[in-house]
């Protein structure tokens, strides 16, 4: 299947157009210089299984984003600009099994309800991001994770019960 996968990483990318690849299963985009990506750029995609974002300078994230993925496994999001995510952007990657969202410099606040909707979780990173406080129950879905990673090079993290 020369169209499951497609490797865009280092490629000083500063825009990004998809038309729709429905089987594309991994798809890396790390490594380039995306400050934006544009709404539903990942709408079409349904056998996707692999996404990684890291390494782009964004600051954030449109509110449609991610379209139905039923297979998605692996999402990757780190080294960005971003400050905080948008509250939905996981509801259309419920099968996630690994989500590693850490090393991002500017990144203060989650909202509450991010990780409601991921059933399977197994791992997830939020290291070394610039977190202060977590909001309460934010983890309170995750009943199948087995690592979870909150440290912070700099600061305590408080979290509300
Ligand atoms: C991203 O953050 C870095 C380090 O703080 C900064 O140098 C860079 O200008 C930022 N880029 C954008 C697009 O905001
Ligand atoms: C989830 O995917 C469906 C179908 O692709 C789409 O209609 C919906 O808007 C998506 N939800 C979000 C939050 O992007």
């Amino acid at each position: 299947y020369k169209d499951s996968f497609l490797d865009l990483s280092r490629n000083k990318l500063s825009g990004l157009v998809f038309w729709p690849l429905r089987n594309l299963k991994i798809l890396s985009l790390s490594s380039n210089r995306l400050q934006v990506i544009p709404e539903k750029s990942f709408y079409y995609m349904p056998s996707l299984s692999y996404l990684t974002l890291y390494k782009n300078p964004m600051s954030s994230l449109p509110v449609q984003l991610m379209g139905h993925m039923p297979y998605i496994k692996t999402f990757h999001l780190f080294n960005t600009n971003l400050t905080t995510v948008p509250g939905n952007l996981f509801t259309n990657m419920s099968g996630l099994l690994t989500l590693h969202i850490q090393f991002n410099n500017k990144l203060q606040e989650l909202p509450s309800d991010l990780f409601c909707c991921l059933p399977n979780l197994k791992t997830l990173s939020l290291k070394s991001n610039n977190l202060q406080y977590l909001p309460p129950h934010l983890f309170s879905k995750q009943t199948t994770l087995n690592i979870l990673l909150l440290n912070s090079r700099k600061k305590r993290i408080y979290i509300c019960t």
